[in-house]
């Protein structure tokens, strides 16, 4: 989907920003390019969507080298959403939405109907927003205008620069838990950006570690986090290993069958999904006044129960490893 090959960025000054890095994201995936501040991460989005040039190297998207496409072709194919989102102060949120549609040439109805659905989707009623200016939305709102201004013409791929960086934890763990679930289900390639370590492992299918314009390692978060390469990656968590290893270790497997009419029917009784975290399991346990907690796939469908018994188990086999 999009492929990056020893692709190197050099600014006038001999800064070398990106580094011989190669790369291949896949459709669907969601992928997290994660390090300290100034080692090539905007750079890098920058030349996906050739805001930035390359100094040499290749990228591909869907096979199709970027700079054989012309610009009309590379809006409707990447959106792009940053942190102090970039919202047209003098615009209605309807025309800031609706800014990649129009240059494009869509006509007037269509673009009204699409922003309508966009602001549905990112969970702000268009009737109630629409016609306000950036000024009028807090911004954890402004952050979802940026991100369904990045949706409007229907992007395959959406490359998102630290876009939660700038809002308080707990608007930002919001935003986090409810637009992920917006890329799987609208089938979209992310790369997102981020210097938070428990951003990235908890948004990726993939994270890359960067450092001083190289990608060090990629892969699944719970595997970078168990086996880091070298001591730069290591270092790079290190003070938080415990934490991101309870973060990435999924329950699928402590799951236990057990009969689902035995279960106790109560309102509000906690319950997880097979790829929620042992945090997630410590917390719905906490919260719980039985010894078990049920488990449901994706699509809602009963899978067993985690007991706190094995929960605990898996605690201690981490601490002791
Ligand atoms: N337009 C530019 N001109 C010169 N140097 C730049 C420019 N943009 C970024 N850099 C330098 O390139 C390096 C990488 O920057 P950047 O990609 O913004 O890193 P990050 O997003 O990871 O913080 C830094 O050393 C930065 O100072
Ligand atoms: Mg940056």
């Amino acid at each position: 989907m999009i492929r990056l090959d020893r692709v190197t960025k050099k600014y006038p000054g001999n800064v070398v920003a990106v580094d011989d890095v190669s790369l291949e994201i896949q459709k669907g995936e969601t992928f997290v390019l994660v390090g300290t501040s100034g080692c090539g991460k905007t750079t890098t989005m920058k030349l996906i969507n050739r805001l930035v040039d390359l100094t040499s190297g290749t990228i591909l998207l869907d096979g199709e080298d970027i700079r054989s496409m012309d610009s009309y072709s590379l809006r409707r194919a990447i959106g792009y959403v940053i942190q102090n989102v970039g919202l047209f102060p003098h615009f209605t949120i309807e025309r800031n939405v609706g800014v990649v549609p129009e240059l494009i040439g869509w006509e007037k109805n269509k673009i009204r109907k699409r922003v309508g659905e966009l602001l549905d989707m990112v969970g702000l009623d268009p009737e109630q927003f629409a016609f306000r200016y950036p000024n009028e939305l807090s911004g954890g709102q402004q952050q979802r205008i940026g991100v369904a201004r990045a949706l409007a013409a229907d992007p395959d791929v959406i490359l998102m620069d630290e876009p939660f960086g700038a809002l308080d934890p707990i608007t930002r763990e919001t935003l986090q838990d409810e637009l992920s679930p917006l890329w799987d289900q609208l089938d979209k390639t992310v790369v997102f950006v981020t210097h938070d370590i428990f951003e990235a492992v908890k948004i990726g299918d993939r994270i890359g570690v960067m450092n001083k314009g190289q990608i060090l390692q990629s892969g699944k978060p719970g595997d970078v986090i168990k086996n880091p390469k070298n001591e730069v990656v290591a270092s790079f968590f290190a003070q938080h290993r415990f934490q991101l290893e309870l973060l990435t270790t999924r329950i699928e497997h402590i799951v236990e069958s057990y009969n689902e009419k035995h279960l106790k029917r109560e309102k509000d009784l906690p319950a997880l999904q097979s790829n929620d975290s042992l945090i997630d399991a410590m917390d719905a346990l906490k919260t719980s006044t039985h010894q078990m907690v049920p488990v449901y796939d994706s699509k809602k469908r009963y899978l067993g129960i985690v007991t706190r018994k094995s929960v605990t188990k898996e605690i201690s086999n981490l601490i002791e490893n």
